[in-house]
């Protein structure tokens, strides 16, 4: 009879599983599959190390008694949490099935999401939502509600303790996006994801514009436009894999260090292709990405915000299998300024390389901030100040290399010796001054220009131009008041960058005790 009980249990178990993995069913599975979507289940056993996945609260079912909903209770209330390995490292995981309610968040899933959320940052182990649902599951109203605030909450006392990765592969609307946005990183999924506070048809009744889901929120909206998403890929497959990768220059909590991925790439590699990359006429650009790639170890980069603001330039690479953080002006997209958008860019990423003890690199080729009445009416004192104030606040190893130009503010901002970095390097032909020659001419010598005959005006301004640019446009005038600790030749870069990231491999330093600090947003 014992046996007999104990055999129906096994049975009832393995029923239970079934009716869990099924989802809301193949018919809806079915629909997702025709859209080019993966089911969440899929999912989660693309992104983990194979058979590396526990699941847990398969079993939950919601609560709730009105609008017919209690004759439909399937295990799991359509989402799935649990932990696995990425790389053999532990993360924590959510997915949400758009199959079962569409995706919709109860109160009982929720809990299922905070609950793995308090391990994670118990176990200091990273959290990522893979998010495809219609949001607040309409049937349980407030409840619903309470849910999304219990994550929003969790979210945020995670940031900066452990990464919270975020991937968009399906809807994301209404307040559910406040979740995603709160997180290190956002990716999304091409044709199959949008993310927006209101959709089309609201924006349609309050503003009569007309705008399709896509236009409105898809993946290239938020990747080039908004800058909410960082990452854009193919499909979920290709989403997936680039989680593995960026995942595999982060720490998993703030107390540790990245790990280190050994590369048969000489540290001492010579770059003899750098001393001529830099070309002659400081009008003319280049694409810092070369210098990137030529540095980095086996010249592998894993871009950040790729298409927003491209002026600037930010991701991880490794340094003798150390990872960094590059940050770097672009010169071969607005000549590499400044501007509002850069700004926050460049700010958001310092500030989590500097959470997560990712050594920040940063190539400096920047003319100025960006001038006109548009980016002084959108804050742009405000926006840069939050560069700044990331810089200096940062107390990971910074390294600094001024290729060309380092103007104005500018050079202030951009990691400078005077907001701590540590070392600062400069190639020959950097310019380090107030500002361009052009400029401070027009400013300086503009009576004695003024006063020279009319024919010999542009002569004699020439001519000050030229010897400005001799005597100020060189990195040489800052090394001599040691704001540039070495002048270095282009060709040994990756030598010197890696010398100097083993010489601050024990750096400490700390900011003044204090709450927070009230960085300009
Ligand atoms: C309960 C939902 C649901 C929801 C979808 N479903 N959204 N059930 N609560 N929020 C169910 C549908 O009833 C349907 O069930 C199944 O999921 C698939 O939905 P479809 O509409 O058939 O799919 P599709 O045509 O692809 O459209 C997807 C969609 C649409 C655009 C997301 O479902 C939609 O507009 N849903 C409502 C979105 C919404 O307004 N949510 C509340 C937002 S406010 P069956 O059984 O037919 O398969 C919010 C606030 C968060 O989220 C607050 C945080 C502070």
């Amino acid at each position: 009879m014992a046996h007999r009980k104990h055999h129906d249990r096994l049975e009832e178990l393995r029923q239970l599983n079934a009716e869990a993995e099924a989802g809301g069913g193949a018919e809806r599975r079915e629909r997702e599959h025709k859209q080019g979507k993966l089911s969440a289940r899929e999912r989660v056993d693309l992104l983990l190390d194979e058979g590396s996945f526990e699941e847990l609260d398969k079993f939950v079912r919601h609560h709730s008694h009105d609008f017919g909903m209690e004759t439909q209770r399937p295990p799991g209330d359509g989402f799935i949490t649990g932990y696995g390995r990425i790389g053999g490292r532990l993360v924590y995981v959510f997915a949400q099935d758009f199959t079962v309610f569409g995706g919709s968040l109860s109160e009982a899933n929720a809990s299922k999401i905070t609950k793995i959320m308090d391990l994670a940052m118990r176990a200091g182990a990273p959290v990522i939502g893979l998010n495809d649902s219609g949001g607040a599951r309409i049937q349980e109203g407030v409840k619903s509600l309470a849910g999304y605030a219990e994550i929003f909450l969790r979210n945020t006392l995670s940031s900066g303790v452990i990464p919270q990765i975020s991937a968009i592969m399906g809807p994301c609307a209404g307040g559910a996006v406040y979740s995603p946005a709160i997180t290190d990183f956002i990716f999304m999924t091409r044709d199959t994801s949008y993310m927006f506070v209101t959709g089309p048809d609201v924006i349609k009744t309050v503003t009569h514009e007309e705008v399709t889901k896509q236009e409105l929120g898809g993946a290239m909206t938020h990747n080039a436009t908004s800058g909410v998403a960082h990452f854009i890929s193919r499909d979920d497959a290709e989403c997936l894999a680039m989680i593995r990768e960026l995942f595999s220059y982060l720490p998993s909590n703030n107390l540790d260090d990245p790990p280190r991925k050994p590369s048969s790439d000489p540290w001492d590699r010579i770059t003899p292709s750098l001393n001529a990359l830099v070309p002659e006429n400081p009008q003319q650009p280049y694409d810092i990405k070369d210098v990137i790639h030529a540095l980095a170890d086996d010249a592998e980069f894993f871009e950040v915000h790729e298409h927003y603001a491209k002026n600037i330039v930010v991701g991880f690479a490794r340094f003798d299998g150390r990872s960094v953080g590059i940050v770097a002006n672009q010169p071969a997209f607005l000549a590499g300024v400044l501007d509002i958008n850069a700004s926050v860019k460049g700010a958001r990423f310092v500030r989590f390389c500097d959470a997560f003890n990712i050594p920040l690199i940063t190539f400096e080729d920047v003319p100025g901030f960006l001038p006109g009445t548009q980016q002084e009416f959108g804050g742009i004192i405000r926006h840069g100040a939050k560069l700044l104030f990331a810089f200096a606040e940062a107390t990971v190893p910074k390294i600094t290399v001024i290729t060309r130009k380092a103007y104005g503010g500018a050079y202030c901002v951009m990691a400078s010796k005077h907001i701590r970095t540590d070392i600062n390097f400069a190639w020959p032909t950097a310019e380090i001054a107030v500002m361009g020659p052009e400029g401070a001419v027009n400013i300086v010598y503009k009576r004695e220009i003024d006063r020279a005959p009319e024919s010999e005006r542009e002569t004699l301004r020439q001519e000050k131009i030229a010897d400005f640019r001799e005597r100020f446009a060189n990195p040489f005038v800052a090394a001599e008041q040691g704001y540039i600790d070495a002048v270095i030749e282009p060709a040994h870069t990756r030598a010197k960058l890696i010398t100097a990231l083993r010489s601050l491999e024990n750096k400490r330093d700390t900011n003044p005790r204090k709450k927070h600090g009230n960085i300009p947003l």
